[in-house]
């Protein structure tokens, strides 16, 4: 598998397939499947029980050769399988920036959202194909597919910004995405 590119780095031009959710040239591929989800959904046993019936990919994350590195200006496509964990919708694992930096959100196709939590506030950007969601310094972030097809988007964000999860761990993520009778619902994070 190619790696990360070392600085300095030459100008280059990097293309991306769509369909695929692929990058080249291409940097590392993460998957995380349903057991790396842990702690993640409300209903736990829905999950143990997903866990066990397959334990499917949930997520990729293919990046692009720019380092993870201060100056850089790294970018990554996710791909979201549609589904759901006993009505809670497929998300990403969410974390905060340690080095509190913005980031965008890109939609490439599928329907999708973010969720974004400072710790007070929450808030909730739909991500559609040809549009942006811009998450400000300080937000934690999830991302949700809402869709019935593949969610993919293309990330672009500070090489030093960091990924801490333990924060979502500690500090949960405000709101959780729900599908009832078809429809997108935004409940507490703490709902019982
Ligand atoms: O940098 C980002 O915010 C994204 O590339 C995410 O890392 C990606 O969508 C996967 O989410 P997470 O890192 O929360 O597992
Ligand atoms: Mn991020």
């Amino acid at each position: 598998m190619s790696q990360y590119r070392t600085p300095p780095l030459e100008p280059v031009q990097i293309s991306f397939d769509i369909e695929s959710g692929s990058l080249s040239p291409t940097g590392p591929t993460l998957v995380r499947r349903a057991a790396d989800l842990q702690g993640c959904f409300k209903n736990e046993r829905s999950l143990a029980e997903l866990i066990a019936n397959g334990n499917p990919e949930i997520y990729r994350v293919v990046s692009s050769v720019v380092p993870e590195t201060s100056r850089e200006l790294p970018q990554s496509i996710t791909t979201i399988r549609p589904g759901s964990v006993a009505g809670e919708l497929f998300m990403t694992k969410g974390h905060q920036h340690p080095d509190p930096q913005g980031e965008i959100y890109f939609g490439l196709a599928g329907e999708g959202g973010v969720i974004m939590f400072d710790g007070i506030n929450t808030s909730w950007v739909e991500v559609q194909v040809g549009k942006i969601a811009y998450i400000p310094p300080g937000w934690a972030h999830r991302s949700i597919n809402t869709g019935t097809k593949d969610y993919k988007f293309l990330a672009v964000y500070p090489g030093s910004a960091g990924h801490d999860y333990q924060w979502v761990v500690n500090h949960g993520m405000g709101l959780r995405a729900y599908l009832e009778q078809g429809e997108l619902k935004l409940k507490d994070f703490n709902l019982t």
